[in-house]
């Protein structure tokens, strides 16, 4: 039974917005955070995966098509959503790679398409943002131990931590944290050629304390850990089996 002098550890009654939720780390938190009593949205630009990720998340969830990439159909999908309580946006569709192998454009893709897509997809909230709730952005372990020859991916997750910070300042009392994952088995590395894929988890293994990558469900908890948390603010929490720490 609930001591009402802790914080609840649920999310009854309250809204959970999702863009790129229908695929990987989000489309695990989507599943957590319904079953933590959270009325869900997902959202993503694929319309068929939207329809998909609803049905497997069950009665709790609505989606709508969005593109985070354009303030347009951002603001026309938080004004089909209403209010809301808490925001995720793992969405992101990147290059990444050596700085002397990608071309301008190419290199800039995980600012464009994983930094200023949380940027906007939080702007366009902001007037439907209850002031209990929070955001959660997305960053990446590499931002503080790159694992691969990537600068400007690793520069763009740092720079996603420095904008939860910052935005914390600004949005109070609304909560602002960062997420960052080190390597998660899920459907972006089994989307990639399986030596490839066995490389970078035998090497992650080796890099990191508990020897192993993370599972998408371990990254949605640390995700619904910092929607609930009412003293929690400003903070990058690495979920990253101890990566960075050594
Ligand atoms: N997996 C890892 O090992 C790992 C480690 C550290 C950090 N991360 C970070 O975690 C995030 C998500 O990773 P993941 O493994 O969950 O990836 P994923 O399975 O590829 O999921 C990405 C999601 O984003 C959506 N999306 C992409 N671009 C979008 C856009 N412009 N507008 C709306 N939705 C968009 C995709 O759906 P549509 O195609 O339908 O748009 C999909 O639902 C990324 O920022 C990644 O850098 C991942």
């Amino acid at each position: 039974m609930q001591d009402d002098a802790f914080p609840a550890a649920g999310l009854d009654g309250q809204t959970a917005v999702i863009i790129g939720g229908t695929s990987g780390i989000g489309l695990a938190t989507a599943r957590l955070a319904a079953a933590r009593g959270a009325r869900v949205v997902v959202g993503s630009r694929n319309p068929e995966k939207v329809d998909r990720a609803v049905a497997a998340i069950g009665p709790a969830a609505t989606g709508h098509r969005v593109d985070a990439g354009s303030s347009e159909s951002l603001e026309e999908f938080f004004a089909a959503v209403g209010a809301l309580h808490h925001l995720f946006v793992p969405a992101a569709d990147y290059r990444t790679g050596r700085i002397g192998d990608l071309t301008i454009e190419e290199a800039e893709s995980p600012f464009r398409a994983k930094f200023w897509l949380q940027y906007r997809a939080v702007k366009a909230a902001l007037p439907h943002l209850e002031p209990t709730g929070s955001v959660v952005l997305m960053s990446g372990a590499a931002s503080a131990r790159p694992a691969a020859p990537a600068a400007a991916y690793v520069a763009a997750n740092s720079a996603v931590e420095g904008l939860g910070r910052g935005l914390a300042m600004e949005l109070a009392p609304v909560r602002v944290n960062t997420v960052s994952p080190g390597t998660v088995d899920g459907a972006l590395w089994r989307s990639r050629p399986d030596d490839v894929r066995e490389a970078a988890y035998a090497g992650y293994a080796r890099s990191s304390l508990l020897g192993r990558v993370a599972a998408e469900e371990e990254i949605a908890h640390a995700v619904v850990f910092l929607m609930t948390n009412t003293f929690t603010t400003g903070s990058t929490l690495y979920t990253d089996g101890g990566y960075t720490y050594r």
